[in-house]
C-alpha cells in the first residue's frame, strides 16, 4: 500500500495490494487528469501518455483555440460542468445568477495516514497502519468553490474509498444542484455492464449486458437505496467469468437516492460516476459552509469476478462493520414474523421461545405488532408504547420469562414512519412529509416521518431508548416498509425544499448513531421490507441486514448469489422458514433450507411448535452445523463456482479458510436431470501441494455430523480436475461436503 506523488511528473501513484490508480495533473493551468487504473505497475514511466494529452486537440495552456475539444475528451477525475466537457457533469451549481458552470483546477494536495470521518455520514475507517490518505484540493476561481477529492488506500485489500467536499468560499451563497462522489475515465475496452435489478421478496438480480454508446444509469428516487435498482455497478472484459478477466467494481456507501452510470462517448471512452442522485437534489451552501458527499468505493481485479467480490469483502468486514459482533458469530434466533404475524401474545411467544430454546436456538426477536393497538398493518406506527393488553404483564415480564429459558431477546421497530391512525399522528399531523394543499400517498397504510426535523428524531429515539431501557433487550431490527413520496419538509424554506431527501438520510443515519451510542452491545440488523436497503452505508451501523421477505431456499440462492458479490455473507440476514414457502408456495426440504440459511446469519422464521417431529428433530443438528461452521463462512474466502441463474440447475459455492487448511462446499441441485452424468465442479482457493480428506456434512438426527470418508484429494485434483458430485433424486436436494488439509 503506498501513495507516491512525483513531482517532476507531476503524478500521483495510489498502490493497494494488486492495483495502481495513477492521477496526473496536466497544464499549467491543473487540470486533475485520470492516467490508470488497473494491474500494479511499480515502474510508470511514459503513463502519461494514454490520458492522449498531447494529441490533437491541443492542451489548452498551449493551444486554447481548441479548449473545448480538449475539455471533452480529457480522463478527468472530477467533470466540470457547461464548459466544454459535453459528457455527464460530476458537479453542476447554480449560482445567485443563476449561472451552472463548474471548472475544478488543482491548487494543492496532502498525503497523511490514516483516513480522516466523513461528517454525518459512514464510510470505511482504518488505522494509520491500515490506510494511507490522499487530499486533492481544487478551486473554481470564478465560483470561489474549493472541491476536495480524497482518496484512501488499504494496506490489506484491493479497494480504493473515495469521496468529495465543497466548501463554498465566496460571501454570496451557491447551491450545488448535482455532486458526484467519484468521477473514472477509462477506455472502453469492450466491457460489459453488471447492474442488479429487483422488487419486493424478488431483491438485486443480476444483470450484464455489452456496454454499448450512451448513458447507461441505475438509480433511486424513494429516499432509500431500494429493492428496485443497486448502488453498485461494475464494469467487466466481454469475456470475464468468476475468475478469469479484469473486472472494476464500484459500489456507493450511501442508503438514500443515488445514480451510478457508465457512459460512452464519441471516442469510445467510458466514464463511470455515482453519487447522490442529482434529481430532486438541490443544497444551499452558505458562504464558509461545505457539503460532504458519500463515499464511493472502487474496485479492481485481474482474476475475474470472485476478485472483485473478495475485496469488497475484505474491505467491509475489516474497515466498514464497527459493530462488536463484526467478528462474532451471530446469536441464533428465531423471529415470530412468519410464525404468527400479528397475532401473537406472551403466551405464545413464551411457548416457542420454549420449544426452541430445548433446541438451541438462541434468541427470541419479537417482530412487529407489540405496541400501541398495532393488530394489524393500518395502524399504531409511532406509538412505541408495549401493548400491554397483548403481552400481559409488560415487556419486562416477557424478557426476563425468555431469559430464564437461557434465550436472549430482540425486538421490532419501525422509527421512520408512521400511520395516519396513530397517537403521534393526532398530537403531530405536521409530522408527517407531505406538500401542502396534496394529500400525500399511503404505502402500506403508512406514511413517512420528516426525521430531517430534531424534535422529530428526538422524540423517535426517547421512545424507542424507554423500551430498550425497560427489559433486558439485546437485538433490535431496524425496519423501514415503506419508500418516500410526495416530498415536502414542513420546516424546510422554499430554496432548501431540495435538501430533504438527503436529510432524511442523515436523520436516519444520526437516530442509528445514537442507538448505538445509547447501546453500544446492541446487535442491530438493517431491515427494509425485506432487502431495500442492504446497502454499504448500513453496515456501518448494522453487521448484518434482513436480505429479503423472501425465505424460499430456490428464490434465495439467486438473492444470496448477487448480494454476496458485494457484500460478506456475515452480513446476510438468513432464515430457514416453513412450506409451503409463504411467498411463493413451493415445498424444499427442511435440510436443504438449512443448508442455503447456513450462508449468511442462520436463524428460524416459523412456530417451532407446529413443526413436524422429523424437522423439529433437525433443529438441534443444524445448530449444531452452524456452530461448527459459522467461523469458517464469517471470515472465509467466498468463491462463487456455479450458479442456478445461470444454468438453471445447480448452485455450488464455496468458502475456504484464510489459511486454506479447510473448506465447505455447499450445493443444491435445484432441478432433477433424468439420465445424466455426476456432475464435475471445479474448486478454488485451496493449497494445489496440500492432500485434503472428505467429509459429508450431516443433520439426519442421530448421526454425526461430519460423516468422514476415505476419500482423499490433492488441492490441484480439486481445483484443475475438479470434484465429482453425485446426481440427486428429486429436486431441491443439497449437500455440503467438508475438506479438511491432512
Ligand atoms: C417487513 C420485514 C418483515 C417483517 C414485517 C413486519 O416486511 O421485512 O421481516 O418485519 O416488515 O411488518
Amino acid at each position: 500500500m503506498g501513495i507516491k506523488y512525483f513531482e517532476k511528473e507531476r503524478f500521483f501513484k495510489l498502490d493497494t495490494p494488486n492495483t495502481s490508480y495513477v492521477i496526473a495533473i496536466v497544464s499549467s493551468e491543473g487540470f486533475v487528469g485520470h492516467a490508470y487504473y488497473g494491474e500494479r505497475i511499480e515502474d510508470v514511466t511514459g503513463i502519461a501518455e494514454l490520458m492522449r494529452v498531447h494529441e490533437a486537440p491541443f492542451t489548452p495552456d498551449t493551444n486554447a483555440r481548441d479548449r473545448l475539444s480538449f475539455l471533452d475528451c480529457f480522463p478527468t477525475e472530477y467533470a466540470g460542468h457547461g464548459v466544454g466537457d459535453y459528457r455527464e457533469s460530476s458537479i453542476r451549481v447554480k449560482t445567485v445568477g443563476g449561472h451552472s458552470a463548474v471548472q475544478p483546477y488543482y491548487v494543492s494536495h496532502v498525503i497523511y495516514k490514516g483516513k480522516k470521518k466523513l461528517e454525518g455520514l459512514p464510510a470505511t475507517w482504518g488505522s494509520e497502519e491500515d490506510v494511507e490518505t490522499l487530499e486533492i484540493t481544487c478551486v473554481d476561481p470564478v465560483l470561489d468553490l474549493q472541491i476536495v477529492l480524497e482518496y484512501s488506500v488499504f494496506a490489506d485489500t484491493d479497494s480504493i474509498a473515495r469521496n468529495v467536499r465543497v466548501t463554498n468560499r465566496d460571501v454570496q451563497p451557491i447551491f450545488l444542484e448535482k455532486v458526484m462522489s467519484g468521477c473514472l475515465d477509462m477506455d472502453n475496452e469492450n466491457f460489459d455492464m453488471i447492474t442488479l435489478h429487483g422488487s419486493w421478496a424478488r431483491e438485486r438480480r443480476m444483470q450484464r449486458n455489452p456496454l454499448g454508446k450512451g448513458v447507461h444509469s441505475v438509480s433511486s428516487l424513494r429516499g432509500e437505496s431500494g429493492h428496485q435498482e443497486h448502488p453498485f455497478i461494475a464494469l467487466l472484459e466481454h469475456t470475464a467469468t468468476q475468475n478469469r478477466g479484469q473486472v472494476y467494481g464500484f459500489s456507493l456507501v450511501y442508503s438514500g437516492n443515488f445514480v451510478a452510470m457508465a457512459q460512452v462517448n464519441q471516442f469510445d471512452s467510458a466514464r463511470v460516476m455515482m453519487g447522490i442522485n442529482p434529481e430532486d437534489f438541490s443544497w444551499k451552501l452558505e458562504s464558509g459552509e461545505t457539503f460532504q458527499a458519500p463515499e464511493m468505493i472502487m474496485t479492481y481485479s485481474a482474476v475475474g469476478i470472485g476478485g472483485m467480490t473478495r475485496s469488497l469483502h475484505e474491505l467491509y468486514r475489516k474497515h466498514l462493520i464497527r459493530s462488536p459482533y463484526r467478528n462474532k458469530k451471530r446469536p441464533i434466533l428465531i423471529n415470530n414474523w412468519e410464525a404468527t404475524y400479528f397475532d401473537f401474545n406472551e403466551t405464545k411467544l413464551l411457548e416457542i421461545a420454549k420449544e426452541a430454546s430445548q433446541m438451541g436456538i438462541e434468541m427470541l426477536v419479537m417482530d412487529d405488532g407489540w405496541f400501541g393497538n398495532r393488530c394489524d398493518d393500518n395502524r399504531a406506527l409511532g406509538d412505541w408504547e408495549v401493548n400491554e393488553d397483548k403481552l400481559k404483564g409488560g415487556l419486562k415480564k416477557l424478557v426476563d420469562g425468555v431469559n430464564a429459558l437461557g434465550m436472549e431477546f430482540g425486538i421490532w421497530f419501525e422509527p421512520e414512519m408512521i400511520s395516519p391512525e396513530s397517537n403521534l399522528y393526532k398530537e403531530h399531523p405536521d409530522w408527517a412529509i407531505a406538500i401542502p394543499g396534496r394529500t400525500p400517498g399511503l404505502a402500506r397504510n403508512q406514511l413517512v416521518l420528516d426525521i430531517s426535523r430534531k424534535e422529530v428524531r428526538d422524540c423517535i429515539i426517547d421512545k424507542m431508548f424507554k423500551v430498550l431501557h425497560s427489559a433486558n433487550i439485546k437485538y433490535v431490527k431496524w425496519d423501514m416498509n415503506r419508500p418516500l413520496s410526495d416530498i415536502g419538509g414542513a420546516c424546510l424554506p422554499a430554496d432548501r425544499q431540495g435538501e430533504l431527501y438527503h436529510r432524511f438520510t442523515l436523520g436516519m443515519y444520526e437516530m442509528q448513531e445514537r442507538l448505538l451510542a445509547e447501546f453500544p452491545d446492541l446487535l442491530l440488523e438493517n431491515c427494509s421490507g425485506g432487502g431495500a436497503r442492504f446497502d454499504a452505508g448500513m453496515l456501518y451501523y448494522s453487521p448484518q441486514i434482513w436480505c429479503s421477505d423472501d425465505t424460499d431456499a430456490v428464490e434465495r440462492l439467486a438473492i444470496q448469489e448477487s448480494t454476496a458479490m458485494i457484500y460478506p455473507l456475515s452480513a446476510m440476514g438468513a432464515h430457514v422458514s416453513v412450506c409451503p414457502n409463504h411467498t411463493v408456495g413451493r415445498n424444499t426440504p427442511f435440510a436443504t433450507r438449512g443448508n442455503v440459511a447456513l450462508a449468511g446469519t442462520f436463524g428460524y422464521e416459523l412456530d417451532v411448535t407446529k413443526l413436524s417431529d422429523e424437522d423439529k428433530a433437525m433443529v438441534p443438528r443444524q445448530v449444531a452445523m452452524y456452530h461448527r461452521f459459522n467461523d469458517l463462512v464469517r471470515e472465509g474466502d467466498y468463491y462463487r463456482i456455479d450458479s442456478y441463474q445461470e444454468n438453471h440447475y445447480y448452485d455450488c459455492t464455496q468458502v475456504v479458510s484464510k489459511d486454506k487448511s479447510e473448506c465447505i462446499v455447499t450445493y443444491v441441485q435445484v432441478l432433477a436431470k433424468p439420465s445424466s452424468h455426476s456432475h464435475k465442479v471445479r474448486l478454488e482457493g485451496l493449497k494445489a501441494d496440500k492432500q485434503y480428506a472428505l467429509s459429508i456434512v450431516s443433520v439426519k438426527p442421530g448421526e454425526e455430523l461430519l460423516q468422514k470418508t476415505d476419500r482423499i484429494f490433492s488441492g490441484a485434483t480439486l481445483m484443475k480436475g475438479g470434484f465429482v458430485i453425485p446426481n440427486a433424486w428429486g429436486d431441491f436436494q443439497s449437500t455440503i461436503y467438508y475438506f479438511e488439509e491432512i
